[in-house]
């Protein structure tokens, strides 16, 4: 047999080994024993030498024209190998099978209340307004009738910057910026993050704030008590009640805390017979601090205290989420712990 026979025998060889070949992978070892580098087609060409020199381009020529058709059988097996292979793999493919859900988040029980309570002064008229965490001393505590040697400055826990810059302890700045900007009348509230040098079992340094004011003239403290009576009854529902006790605040004159029944045992003190631990038996939880906005605050921002009166009240809405929902560990709101916060999606 010559050398061109036997190069021209490889192909119908191959063609029958690739009809038995049932996987890809032995027609990879086909592929090896056919055209590797001491396959079958590089031994005989590996006998080239044995030729007269004149003989050498014929065989030479029939041996890449075989080479050409076993790559094309090659490449043609191969495909259809391909082929059956993905075809079997779809018809395992259940098209009627359920889906997996998507994991759907939900707002945190903070921000849920902050948005509920802005929703309802929204409802009021009010416009909501936002100002930096980073503040300076000016805005959070001198124009607030807060001046440097201010005793009241203690009460404040804060977190310096620098000496002029901290971060603000509550929203309160807010009032100074948007009367500011504005003319009375002005009605708006501020939400947003506060801080201060606290860290307990119930306070944390940073928690969240809605600051509310409303500045026009003959605005008197029953504005303010009929306002956040709405207020209160609409988040703690509608038989709340209401009580204001006398308190201080440099920046508001008179000033008063705010008390609601306790919503957990309906101000009874006593739940199903044991002692109310959220208001402690006394059938009150304190909920906010307010009062009628000083004149020296006015001053400050360049309204006329003769002409203009207005009030402030400020609250917690960590506190204001834990009265709400009875949650008794302030830490909950920080762990998210998903189990915790799922109850509220
Ligand atoms: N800024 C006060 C605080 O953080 C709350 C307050 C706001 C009191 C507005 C009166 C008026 O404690």
């Amino acid at each position: 047999m010559t050398l061109v026979n036997e190069l021209e025998s490889l192909v119908p060889d191959l063609a029958k080994g690739l009809d038995q070949a049932s996987s890809l992978e032995v027609l990879e070892e086909l592929r090896i024993d056919f055209l590797g580098r001491k396959g079958r087609l590089a031994q005989i060409m590996g006998r080239l030498p044995e030729l007269a020199p004149e003989e050498r381009p014929v065989v030479g020529k029939t041996a890449n024209a075989v080479k050409e058709s076993l790559n094309n059988l090659f490449d043609q097996r191969k495909a259809a190998l391909e082929d059956a292979r993905e075809a079997e793999k779809l018809s395992r493919f259940d098209p009627s099978m359920p889906g997996r859900m998507p994991k759907v988040g939900s707002l945190h029980p903070v921000t849920q209340v902050m948005d509920e309570i802005c929703q309802v002064f929204k409802g009021l008229g009010y416009d909501i307004v936002t100002g930096p965490e980073v503040e300076n001393d000016y805005h959070n505590f001198e124009a607030l009738n807060m001046p440097p040697e201010h005793p009241a400055r203690d009460m404040q826990d804060t977190l310096y910057v620098t000496e002029n810059i901290l971060l603000r302890t509550h929203t309160s700045p807010l009032q100074v910026r948007t009367m500011k900007e504005r003319k009375p009348p002005v009605a708006a509230i501020a939400p947003g993050k506060v801080y201060r040098r606290d860290s307990d079992l119930t306070h944390t340094p940073m928690f969240h704030q809605i600051e509310g004011f409303m500045v026009d003239r003959n605005v008197s403290m029953a504005d303010l008590r009929g306002t956040l009576t709405s207020f209160l009854q609409q988040v703690f529902g509608k038989n709340t009640k209401v009580r204001f006790r006398p308190s201080f605040f440099p920046f508001t004159e008179p000033s008063a805390e705010v008390d609601i029944s306790c919503c957990i045992c309906g101000g009874e003190g006593y739940k199903d017979g044991a002692p109310c631990r959220v208001c402690k038996t006394t059938g009150w939880v304190e909920i906010l601090g307010c009062g009628m906005i000083d004149p020296e605050v006015f001053k400050s921002v360049g309204y006329d205290p003769e002409e203009y009166s207005g009030f402030a009240f400020g609250l917690g809405v960590e506190r204001v989420t834990m009265l709400k929902y009875g949650i008794g560990d302030l830490r909950m709101f920080f762990e998210n712990d998903v189990r915790f916060l799922r109850q509220f999606a």
